[in-house]
């Protein structure tokens, strides 16, 4: 049978051996970080300059002062000072499978074995067909017959949402206007900072798309939250009819606080829109793999009602999914990169581990690690009552009020978290809230009870 000279090279014992070396070099070094260390004393002041230097080319210091040294073993990673930290966070939703790991490095040694570093619209290598595939047929529940069709793809989560609203404006243009959630985050580009409810993220830019904000669900007041928003829906669609070309859903508020709905509140609120002919964007850059379905909308059982899904994070290469309805015209959406071929090998690995790994179900993966994390949570508020309101989140997002929400000390137990070794982020305002988007591909329950002494030794520091 005839195969392509890249095959040969693939299948050149050469190319075997070498991998094995590389893996178990890295698996022996990878051994040595297992707990979370202090830097080492030596190494503390050179570290110490280059968080110094970044932050000056930069233009402005690292939120946290890290600097990975390049290795890691799941959850743990070693910083360039020899500290080891435990990461709950995955750079903010993106390292779902840790730190280290030997899958993902032998998908960048296949992506090193390749002609080039980047992959893009003009020239592309097959890991794009196989990436896009998987989305689209993940959001079609791996079934034939499913409504999406496309998927274009691209660098970032902000980008995706941009191809997503360029795809759904031009298809009702002149409508321009937008709808979204009270406390959603879009991403930053000029168009999505105007999308984002945080007036400090766009100070001085001038206005590219106007968003009308729905309230998102209340947990506090489960039983008016529907009637409020299809309220304030009805008032803006009377306000600008025939005006607004989406809405935009994020079903579990990523940066807001981790907020989720329930079906019939977003039910509900879809419906509406399609009825007055408004079009369904679903942003799923943070809860992409995380919920009790690949796709949140699935978790939420909102199949029929969506047009446009974006995605990111933990797929490493971001994407917008689409049905055919809304195909757009040629000429709307194109760019130079799509991602490193890296990236794209790794978006595969871990699209199929999401698919392959048991992580979806009512007893899924994703369940056991929310029930686990969720235990220890509930177990240090029992300890120490007035320390925790919640938890909150679904499947591997967690996230908790410490003290009541006050946002100085959330700030206090972020930086002395930091200190411990405990990687986590703040979300939402009044009340603040701590969140954790742990790796959910290789975390073990031992490692979340890590996080969870972790996370008690530094509230008493600071309560
Ligand atoms: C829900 C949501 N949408 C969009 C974005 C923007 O993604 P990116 O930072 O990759 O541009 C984020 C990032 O945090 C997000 O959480």
């Amino acid at each position: 049978m005839s195969q392509t000279r890249h095959a040969a090279l693939m299948a050149d014992p050469r190319i075997a051996e070498a991998r094995a070396l590389i893996q178990s070099a890295l698996a022996e070094h990878r051994s040595a970080v297992t707990a979370v260390c202090g830097p080492d004393p030596a190494l503390a002041a050179d570290y110490d300059a280059s968080v110094e230097a970044i932050g000056q080319i930069r233009g402005r210091g690292l939120f946290f002062p890290y600097l990975g040294s390049g290795l890691g073993n799941g959850p743990y990673v070693e910083l360039d000072d020899g500290s080891i930290k435990l990461d709950f966070i995955s750079g903010i939703g993106v390292h779902g499978w840790g730190h280290g790991d030997a899958g993902i490095t032998d998908a960048a040694i296949d992506a090193a074995l390749q002609d080039t570093i980047m992959q893009g619209n003009l020239q592309q290598n097959t890991v794009s067909l196989e990436v896009g595939k998987l989305l689209v047929d993940g959001a079609n529940r791996w079934q034939s017959d499913g409504r999406f069709s496309h998927c274009f793809l691209t660098t970032t989560g902000a980008m995706a949402n941009e191809n997503a609203y360029k795809i759904l404006l031009q298809n009702k243009a002149p409508a321009s206007r937008a709808l979204a959630f009270a406390g959603n985050f879009s991403g930053r580009t000029l168009g999505m900072c105007w999308v984002t409810d945080k007036a400090a993220n766009r100070v001085g830019v001038p206005q590219t798309i106007q968003t009308d904000y729905i309230p998102h669900f209340n947990p506090d007041r489960p039983e008016v939250s529907t009637r409020r928003a299809l309220y304030k829906l009805e008032r803006l669609l009377a306000r600008y009819p025939g005006q607004h070309a989406l809405m935009s859903f994020e079903l579990v508020l990523g940066e807001g606080g981790y907020y989720a709905g329930t079906t019939e509140f977003y039910r509900a609120l879809m419906q509406r829109c399609k009825d007055a002919g408004i079009a369904v964007h679903v942003d799923e850059v943070q809860t992409f793999g995380r919920t009790t379905e690949m796709y949140a909308f699935q978790h939420f059982g909102l199949d029929d009602l969506v047009d446009v899904v974006s995605v990111g994070k933990v797929t490493q290469v971001c994407a917008t999914v689409f049905t055919n309805a809304v195909n757009p015209k040629p000429g709307l959406l194109s760019q130079t990169f799509t991602g490193a071929t890296a990236a794209f090998h790794a978006a595969k690995v871990i699209i199929e581990g999401l698919r392959d790994g048991g992580f979806y179900g009512d007893s899924g993966r994703n369940v056991q690690l929310h029930n686990h994390f969720v235990a220890g949570i509930k177990g240090i508020g029992e300890r120490h009552p007035g320390w925790v309101k919640g938890p909150f989140g679904v499947g591997a997002m967690v996230g908790f009020t410490p003290f009541g929400g006050d946002p100085a000390k959330n700030k206090a137990l972020l930086a002395q978290m930091y200190k411990d070794g405990l990687l986590g982020f703040t979300a939402g305002k009044n009340p603040t809230r701590m969140r954790f988007l742990m790796p959910l591909g290789v975390v073990t329950e031992a490692q979340i009870d890590d996080a969870v002494r972790i996370l008690e030794i530094s509230m008493a520091a600071v309560a």
